[in-house]
């Protein structure tokens, strides 16, 4: 698949707010310094519909749009690379982009077989000059665009830090389970679930991949392969409204949380 560009080119410089959220107006809105990679190469088994759950539609729209329309808001976001099935970019160009009016150059880039192989894919992509990377999976359409900038500006303002994930604090009783037997039950405040997107300075995913892949390692997040190098990952709280679709329940779900949103 070739490379693919639309839409001016944003300066590094800083510029106005172009979301216009209440909170920044009147500040030096944030550098655009991060690349988006947004994968959305799987053949959503669980999902069970043909067309791939990033295509279902959602309010009017693919899925995948959603994300794309979040990322592209973000004033810390340069670029937007989308990972996909090279059978699938006339699809994505036609149903999930042309509809969208966007401020921000966009890519395509080929999916792997795995979805690890597939951010690796989209990190070939990345541009030299752009610090940091934001890793989102298209199956949560319920990004917003503030929760990415606050991803963003953790990572930015600490330079101890390798990356900042969006995650929730655990509200299930967790279990530690061996066969079917209770083997513990872990305090659960010390649990959260992970979420996308996951933002790090570019040179350490790039370096984690590069590790993960030739040590043939294959980790659940990107956060886990930069962690296994020693880098250091804080998670940044966020609404469990931010789910991932997996299953055609969760669509539903996924619907009226953006019918709420819409509506207010
Ligand atoms: N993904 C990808 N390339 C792959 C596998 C997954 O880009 N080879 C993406 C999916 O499109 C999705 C995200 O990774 O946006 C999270 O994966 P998941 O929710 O597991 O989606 P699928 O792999 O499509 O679903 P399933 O596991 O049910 O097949
Ligand atoms: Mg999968």
């Amino acid at each position: 698949m070739g490379p693919r560009s639309r839409g001016p080119r944003t300066s590094g410089a800083s510029r106005p707010c172009p979301c216009a959220c209440a909170e920044r107006v009147g500040h030096e809105a944030p550098a655009a310094d991060t690349c988006a990679i947004i994968v959305a190469g799987g053949s959503g088994e669980r999902f069970g519909d043909p067309r791939g759950k990033q295509f279902v539609e959602l309010c009017g729209l693919p899925m995948l749009s959603w994300s794309v329309m979040a990322f592209d808001r973000a004033p810390s976001v340069a670029r937007i690379v989308i990972v996909c099935a090279p059978e699938r970019a006339a699809k994505v160009e036609k149903d999930v982009l042309s509809p969208l009016t966007l401020a921000k150059p966009l890519a395509l880039a080929p999916s792997g077989a795995t979805r690890q192989e597939s951010v690796r894919s989209g990190l070939s992509a990345l541009p030299r000059d752009l610090e940091f990377v934001a890793v989102h999976d298209a199956a949560r359409p319920l990004v917003e665009t503030e929760m990415i900038e606050r991803a963003v500006a953790t990572v930015r303002e600490d330079g101890t830090l390798a990356g900042a994930i969006l995650a929730a604090r655990s509200i299930d009783t967790l279990k530690l389970v061996e066969g079917d037997m209770i083997v513990a039950t872990p305090d659960r405040s010390f649990y959260w679930a992970a979420q996308t997107p996951q933002v790090f300075r570019s040179a350490k995913l790039v370096a984690a991949h590069r590790a993960a892949a030739r040590e043939e390692y294959e980790g659940t997040d990107d956060a886990s392969l930069v962690e296994r190098l020693g880098g250091r990952v804080r998670v940044v709280e966020c609404s469990r409204d931010n789910i991932k679709v997996t299953v055609p329940e969760d669509l539903a779900i996924a619907e009226a949380t953006l019918e709420r949103r819409l509506l207010t």
